[in-house]
């Protein structure tokens, strides 16, 4: 390791030089490393703007999953790097900032989600992909936003199951499948924030718009959308709709990628309780920047590890996963 450098930050602290054009710089590490850098929806704009893939965390684990690449860096939070370093545990799995975390998956320790395991032998395990590792080797099944109703539904009517640990999204899910699943009680901190009142106020404003939620919103903003989805859900439906405004209620970088698709529709970001903080912008997912990025490319730091025998017990649950996914077109 060259002197100096080491990851104490959590990142690689080095200095860039000033001059330097790190946009053309970054490409040209990448292109003699033979490396592939993935972001996720919710990544700053000059982030999603270099990467070779931007896409939610389905299709950011579907890409990891086949890339050829022999680096992967993972531009956006921790879990989405352990999950592509499980997938590929051959490659390096490099994440520009390891202090990007996230509350959700935080919420579900692995030791007592494991004790809650125990405590109910007869129930198969469902888990939201924003776990850890660790909590993924205690799952049958991973999902994602995108394919959660229909892995639920490939289950029979009556099978006893556990949903960790997004009680948002479990709650959404037994309510549109009619199913009664032992809910984890986690929430993510950006999608437990957006006011309801706010919104309805937006909607008197722009009567003509139409309200996108992801569905790790409380019930009540998901009451007043007329579509919920994944990331790539959303922007989806955006993009076919007729309608010109939309009102978001997901972290506000998946904008940036709404404007390229859209450029003549407006979107407006729906507002957190606390109006005195950018609450709707996931702090763990904007800690990566470009210089991070650069020097995690130059000195091949910090890398991902995920313990052998943890890897082994979680990729089943994650190939389960995406060969459902594959079956099902998603
Ligand atoms: P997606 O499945 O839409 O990528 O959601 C990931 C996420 O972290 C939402 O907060
Ligand atoms: Fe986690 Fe929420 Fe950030 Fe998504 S938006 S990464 S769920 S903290």
């Amino acid at each position: 390791m060259e002197k100096g450098v080491n990851i104490e930050k959590g990142y690689v602290d080095m200095p860039i030089d000033k001059n330097m054009d790190i946009r053309a710089a970054i490409l040209q590490l990448k292109k003699d490393k033979n490396a592939l850098i993935m972001a996720h929806y919710y990544q700053n704009n000059e982030i999603q703007d270099i990467a070779d893939y931007i896409g939610d965390s389905l299709a950011l684990a579907q890409q990891a999953a086949k890339t050829e690449a022999d680096i992967i860096v993972l531009c956006g939070v921790h879990f989405m790097g352990e999950t592509a370093k499980i997938l590929c545990p051959q490659k390096k799995v490099l994440v520009p900032d390891l202090n990007a975390g996230c509350s959700l998956a935080d919420s579900c320790p692995a030791d007592k989600f494991s004790q809650f395991v125990k405590e109910h032998p007869d129930y198969t395990v469902i888990s939201y992909v924003n776990t850890t590792a660790e909590v993924k080797a205690y799952t049958d099944i991973v999902v994602t936003s995108t394919n959660a109703r229909q892995i639920v539904e490939s289950f029979p009517k009556d099978e006893k199951i556990i949903f960790g640990p997004d009680r948002n999204l479990g709650n959404y899910i037994n309510s549109i499948t009619g199913r009664n699943m032992l809910l984890w009680d986690g929430a993510c901190h950006v999608h437990e924030q957006f006011s309801v009142e706010k919104i309805v106020e937006l909607k008197k404003k722009y009567p003509h718009a139409l309200v996108l939620a992801h569905p790790e919103c409380k019930k009540y903003v998901l009451q007043l959308a007329d579509h919920i989805g994944s990331t790539a859900s959303l922007l989806k439906f955006a993009t076919q709709s007729e309608c010109k405004q939309f009102i978001v209620a997901t972290e506000s970088g998946i904008i940036h990628e709404m404007i390229k698709h859209n450029p003549f529709k407006e979107f407006i970001p729906a507002p957190p309780e606390d109006s005195t903080c950018a609450c709707n912008e996931c702090n763990f997912m904007r800690l990566n920047t470009l210089q991070k990025l650069y020097n995690c490319l130059k000195y091949e730091l910090p890398e991902i590890e995920v313990e052998k025998s943890i890897q082994i017990k979680a990729v089943k649950s994650i190939h389960k996963m995406l060969k459902i996914s594959e079956e099902l077109e998603l």
